[in-house]
Order: C-alpha cells, then sequence, then structure tokens
C-alpha cells in the first residue's frame, strides 16, 4: 500500500482522494494547499492537513506526492518530490514544455522513484478492448483516429481562475481535455509529426478560447483530429479508421462520474457488434496501476516515452495555436 499526500485540493484533489478512499493498493493520508478551506477540505475527507510541501517531503510516512496543482508548477514540484525519494503521480499535463518533462522524468529516473500521469482514459475497459482488437489486427492498419472531448463546466468559474488563464493553459481547451485525446492519439498512433490547430472563441466569454481544433500527423503517416470545446455540454467520443475496419467508442458522462461506454466495431465483412461497458472508475484503476509498478507487482500502463511524446506533441500544439503554421514536433 502506498501512502500519499496530495498537493492541491481543488475540484480533481478532491476527486482523488474519495476515489481512493477504499483501495488497498494507495490511500492518500495527508493535504496540502495554500487556500483557507485546506483544513476544513481535509478534516471533511478525513485525512491530516500539513502546512505546507516540505511537511509532506519531510515526512517519512508519506511516500507518494499527488500533484493536483496549476500546470506551471508540474514540472517543479515533481523533481523536488523527487529528490526526497517520493514516488510522483501527477495530473495532466505532465509538463507544459518538452524540456520541462524530460527534466522532470530524469529526475524520477535518478532518483528511482515512479512517474505516473493523470490520463485515466487509457484506462476505461471500451479504450482497453479496442487495444486488443488493434493488436490483433481487427481494424488492420490505422489510417486516421477522430476524437472529441468536450464539457461546460469551466463556465461557471470565475473569469480570473487560472484554468482560464493563457499561460497556464494555452491554446484554450488543449490542456483541460484535448491533452486526454493526444495521450490517447500517441499512445495507439506513436510519435506525433507535426500539428496544425486552430482556437476560437465562438460560443462564450472564455477569452482565452472555447473551441480548438487540432490536425496532427503521425511518423506513420496517420491522421488524428482532435476537437475540443469549452462552450457546449458534455461529449466524448473517439473513432479508429482502418483498412480493415473501424471502431468508436462513445463515453456515457465525464470520467469523474463514469456511467459507462459504449462502443462500435465494424469489421470488413462482418455484421456490426454493439459493446455496452458497465461503468468503473478510469481514475482509480490509473492510480492502482501506477501503485502496483511502484511496488514492483506489475507493468504501469504508461510508458516514459509516450510521456514525452505527448508533451513534445503538445508543445507542437501550443505554437501552431499561437502562429496559425504547421508545426514540426521536436525528437523526444
Ligand atoms: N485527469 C482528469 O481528468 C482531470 C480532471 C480535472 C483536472 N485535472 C487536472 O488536475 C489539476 C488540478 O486541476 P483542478 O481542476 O483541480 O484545479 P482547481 O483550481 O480546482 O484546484 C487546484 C488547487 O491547487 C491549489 N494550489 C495552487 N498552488 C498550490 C501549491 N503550490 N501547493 C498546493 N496547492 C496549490 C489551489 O489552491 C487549488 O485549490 C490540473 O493539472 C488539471 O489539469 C485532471
Amino acid at each position: 500500500m502506498l501512502n500519499a499526500a496530495i498537493l492541491g485540493l481543488g475540484w480533481w484533489g478532491r476527486t482523488i482522494v474519495t476515489t481512493m478512499q477504499t483501495s488497498d493498493a494507495l490511500r492518500v493520508v495527508a493535504g496540502i494547499d495554500p487556500a483557507p478551506h485546506a483544513a476544513l477540505a481535509c478534516a471533511e475527507l478525513g485525512i491530516r492537513h500539513l502546512p505546507d510541501f516540505a511537511s509532506a517531503l519531510a515526512d517519512p510516512s508519506i511516500d507518494t506526492i499527488i500533484l493536483c496543482t496549476p500546470h506551471t508548477q508540474h514540472a517543479a514540484q515533481i523533481q523536488l518530490a523527487a529528490a526526497s525519494g517520493k514516488h510522483v503521480f501527477c495530473e495532466k499535463p505532465l509538463c507544459l514544455n518538452l524540456a520541462d518533462a524530460q527534466a522532470s522524468v530524469a529526475a524520477c529516473n535518478a532518483h528511482g522513484v515512479m512517474l505516473g500521469v493523470g490520463h485515466e482514459r487509457r484506462f476505461e475497459p471500451a479504450i482497453a478492448d479496442l487495444r486488443a482488437i488493434i493488436a490483433e489486427g481487427g481494424l488492420g492498419t490505422l489510417l486516421q483516429m477522430e476524437a472529441n472531448f468536450s464539457q461546460d463546466k469551466f463556465l461557471s468559474l470565475p473569469r480570473d481562475n487560472w484554468r482560464l488563464n493563457p499561460v497556464e493553459a494555452p491554446a484554450g481547451p488543449m490542456t483541460a481535455t484535448g491533452i486526454h485525446l493526444l495521450d490517447l492519439a500517441v499512445s495507439f498512433l506513436g510519435n506525433a509529426d507535426r500539428a496544425l490547430v486552430h482556437v476560437a472563441q465562438l460560443g462564450s466569454d472564455l477569452t482565452n478560447g472555447d473551441t480548438l481544433a487540432a490536425m496532427i500527423r503521425f511518423k506513420s503517416g496517420a491522421n488524428a483530429l482532435l476537437t475540443a470545446i469549452l462552450a457546449t455540454p458534455f461529449d466524448g467520443r473517439l473513432a479508429f479508421y482502418g483498412s480493415q475496419g473501424w471502431a468508436e467508442i462513445r463515453d456515457k458522462t465525464h470520467p469523474e462520474a463514469p456511467e459507462g461506454w459504449t462502443m462500435t466495431i465494424v469489421e470488413r465483412g462482418k455484421d456490426r457488434v454493439v459493446r455496452d461497458y458497465p461503468p468503473t472508475s478510469s481514475v482509480r484503476a490509473n492510480l492502482e496501476s501506477f501503485a502496483s509498478q511502484a511496488l514492483g507487482r506489475g507493468t504501469y500502463l504508461m510508458p516514459q516515452d509516450q510521456m514525452l511524446a505527448n508533451i513534445a506533441a503538445l508543445e507542437a500544439v501550443f505554437k501552431s495555436a499561437a502562429s496559425g503554421e504547421i508545426v514540426q514536433v521536436a525528437a523526444t
């Protein structure tokens, strides 16, 4: 069992604490947040309140740090935790640029600690099933991915909230939801080659942009067409088209409170198959897989080369959104 301290007790930090309350693999035992609500939040969640990050790093009963903090803080916090010999689970995006991601991965490796990232969509059962179908050649050669991850939760945030700030969240919806799709694209299609991205403010007063369309070309030649919108109700949809067939997954709800998924599979010459998947917590599955490898009992489903490939592509997305130009993805 890993004992974790969580840095950041906002929306997602609290979601993780409650999600892990009955886990035998990882339990959040302490919380840190400079906000005035922190002590009360810890009391409500049944965890210890620590005054600052240094207290958690110095506490030998804590072996893992979970980061649910604003994005610009992730790199420094990962490296501090690693230097203190703590495993680190960092919420997405791992970092906002490739150099920071490389330094963070290197710090974890140098100190022999495990690094995990909050890309729970990899752990959804429909995605796992799709991965097996593709690995068995069911769709043939992968030609194209098309995916959308939209939600309107940010419409209720105060307009000075960090998640609406272009420094913390470049390219509008990209760091909120688009990054999950990019992670899945990298996990299925490999390293990205170039990106062309358009972000606009079309349906809200979110001046950082509410509508994103990204076309990513991969080194394999396949395309990913990724879209993310912050001004429309929740939608989650992902399809892969291949030379022998296609498959589409539709999410019934946001991963915060999963209600299940539906996958449609069409293989050439066969009847259309529709599979329904009951709800399960992919957030918990991700943290438990991370804990298993940290405890020497399994292999985490997110290799470090894919963590870096995702952030290299993310950096190209930011640059293309800002310039309107096609941007080459840096080699990792
Ligand atoms: N995996 C997912 O599906 C998912 C969903 C939502 C958010 N997230 C990620 O979780 C992270 C947090 O997002 P959120 O929506 O919870 O934001 P939030 O604003 O609700 O919470 C962030 C909290 O961090 C605290 N904080 C800021 N600086 C801190 C520091 N130095 N030390 C300790 N606490 C600090 C703030 O006071 C705030 O309470 C982000 O990386 C975000 O992208 C992931």
